[in-house]
């Protein structure tokens, strides 16, 4: 595992996520601990795209729980269809919100949050895990993030 993340200067988001998505898979390669791959993960992420919030939900018991995340504190657990992430968990889809005033029934853990991008995890057909992205910006992402967290989430897949 390398000892310290490499990090572009670039602006250009496809490029760190070029220079990142590898840097993943190596970060996970030789551990097989769940909570150990996702906190560096997550970590790796916030490090690399200095987003303002990134964690992921897991499902235990009919809820999303809140697992390991970098960013303020957030809450716990999310039902079922509920929320960005509830959604993206009922739906099995990536789910991408502009501005989360917009969205119906969105959960504010920050008023800070304006926009976010939330990604399934399958494990046996059924979703495993959501990976939540929040930006303090309005609008902030888009098909660049969707392609490369989806990367993401199949590396995070393999490791289920
Ligand atoms: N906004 C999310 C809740 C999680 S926090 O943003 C960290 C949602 O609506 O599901």
């Amino acid at each position: 595992m390398a000892e310290e993340l490499i990090i572009t200067n670039s602006q250009d988001r496809e490029e760190r996520y070029e220079l990142l998505l590898p840097q993943i898979e190596s970060l996970v390669t030789d551990e097989t601990d769940l909570i150990a791959n996702l906190s560096n993960i997550v970590a790796a992420l916030k490090q690399a795209m200095n987003y303002f919030w990134v964690g992921v939900y897991m499902v235990k018991d009919n809820q999303l729980v809140l697992g390991p995340f970098q960013g303020p504190i957030a809450c716990t657990r999310i039902n079922f269809g509920k929320g960005v992430c509830g959604t993206s968990w009922k739906d099995g889809k990536t789910i991408l919100v502009p501005d989360v005033d917009e969205f119906p029934g969105h959960i504010a853990c920050s008023s800070a949050s304006k926009s976010e991008i939330v990604l399934p995890a399958f494990k046996d057909g059924s979703v495993a895990l959501v990976l939540d992205v929040d930006s303090d910006k309005l609008d902030d992402f888009g098909d660049v993030d969707r392609h490369a967290l989806e990367k993401v989430m199949r590396i995070i897949e393999r490791k289920l």
